[in-house]
């Protein structure tokens, strides 16, 4: 495990691309696996997660070219995923365990085995079995509900399923195993969540509809995409956001960042704290707005050092700013007042269980927050004193140490540092890049 020190360092000057966007990475790799003619995919995240994805396509019998600036992957075609000759190792990755199981159930007559490191086999599966199941999948998990898990595929039918919590990750599954199912295949969720695979599909061709919040799509034959680029991603350059808005003196831009309006969730609730970002961010779709955008939207984005208050964050923003919501906690503490995040249970069931770690990591910094069942209330102290930090292998909460440490009065080391990889290598150098 690598421990490194954040010191404070004065403030954030300049301008950063963030790294490329980890969910429509994610996707851009499975769409592509799905389709069937070669798909070119411009600004692909290079991380640990994302890396698992191409792997895992390749194990199915996609052909993955990596060039310099863009990966070019030959896909099988919807139904024509091969059977693998061992388990698919997922590695950390929730997205890609949950998503692919979508394609994998519409394969007549083949079998896959998904498995992945320990955080993984503490995530539950459950709630993609459970529509799959429904649509005709037999499907074995581990405990009734973890990892590792076997699909055996066959013909599917399409099902209307209410999803219990808002996750992008099972209703993007849900969908894609309705692309081979017959049928229009509907999925209904409490609150909008992020919608990159909606956007996807719509652009490789597929007939994809929102009502609200149900989405639905009706199968094909097979997927056309050409080519696919992929945005800076929001949810990583969230941390540094967040350090120029708490140390004194700081102003970034960053550039070429995803501002589709399920992603930038944190931006409103940073702004309405006081926060200083400039930029547009996209505006939610009117109510007869049927189709989706087949891009997803970029800017940049201008950001300042200033006063924060604090804020309560309801059930509703919560699926649209579910990764940044540690940030949210650390921006409490430096915020006048107290600050609420409510409805966010799920954050227990990511990479780590972030309602604990957060809430005991934030304390040991010299925070004043609790954890409650759905969420934390933070009471804002004028700042965090500093300390140390482990990342429990999560990398959101590696970084989120980083950055309490910079803003922080006496520095906080981060064990476990590594962890950052997953979604952001160049996360420290990025970091350093705007000190100088
Ligand atoms: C993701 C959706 C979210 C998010 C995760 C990535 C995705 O999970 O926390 O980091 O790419 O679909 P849920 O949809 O399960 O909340």
């Amino acid at each position: 495990m690598t421990d490194v020190r954040f010191a404070p360092a004065g403030r954030l000057r300049g301008s950063f691309v963030p790294p490329p966007d980890k969910s429509v990475s994610h996707r851009a790799a499975l769409l592509a696996g799905m389709a069937s003619e070669p798909v070119v995919v411009r600004n692909y995240l290079d991380a640990a997660d994302t890396n698992s994805t191409l792997a895992a396509v390749a194990a199915v019998g996609a052909l993955v070219e990596h060039r310099p600036d863009e990966k070019v992957i030959r896909g099988t075609g919807l139904r024509n995923a091969h059977e693998p000759a061992g388990p698919i190792d997922v590695g950390n990755a929730g997205t890609l365990m949950r998503l692919m199981p979508g394609w994998l159930a519409a394969q007549e007559g083949r079998t896959f085995t998904l498995d992945g490191d320990a955080s993984i086999r503490r995530r539950p599966v459950d709630r993609i079995a459970e529509p799959l199941r429904a649509m005709g999948a037999v499907i074995e998990a581990t405990d009734e509900r973890l990892p590792p898990f076997t699909v055996h595929g066959t013909r599917l039918h399409a099902i209307d399923y209410d999803l219990p919590v808002a996750s992008a990750q099972v209703k993007s599954c849900v969908l894609l195993a309705g692309l081979a199912a017959d049928g229009v295949t509907s999925v209904t969720e409490p609150a909008a969540s992020r919608d990159h695979t909606e956007r996807m599909l719509t652009r490789a061709g597929a007939d994809v509809r929102r009502h609200g919040t149900t989405v639905s799509v009706s199968n094909l034959d097979e997927l056309v995409l050409e080519d696919l680029y992929v945005p800076g991603d929001p949810s990583s350059a969230a941390f540094a956001i967040t350090a120029a808005v708490l140390v004194p003196g700081s102003r970034i831009v960053v550039r070429d960042c995803g501002v589709n309006w399920t992603r930038v969730g944190f931006l409103r609730i940073l702004r309405r704290m006081g926060g200083i970002v400039l930029g547009d961010l996209e505006d939610p779709p009117g109510p007869d707005e049927e189709r989706f955008s087949p891009e997803d939207p970029v800017t940049d984005l201008d950001v300042a050092y200033g006063p924060l208050t604090g804020t309560t964050v309801t059930p509703e923003e919560v699926p649209l700013a579910i990764d940044e919501l540690p940030l949210v906690a650390l921006l409490g503490c430096f915020a006048e007042g107290e600050t609420v995040v409510t409805g966010a249970e799920e954050l227990k069931v990511k990479e780590s269980d972030r309602i604990g770690t957060v809430v005991d990591g934030l304390r040991a910094l010299g925070g004043d927050i609790e954890a409650t069942d759905d969420g934390f209330v933070v009471r804002g102290t004028g700042g965090l004193k500093g300390g140390e930090i482990g990342s429990h292998g999560d990398h959101r909460l590696a970084m989120l140490g980083a950055v309490a440490g910079l803003a922080s009065r006496e520095g906080v080391t981060v064990s476990g540092m590594e962890a950052a990889a997953v979604s952001y290598p160049g996360f420290t150098q990025d970091v350093s890049s705007l000190l100088s």
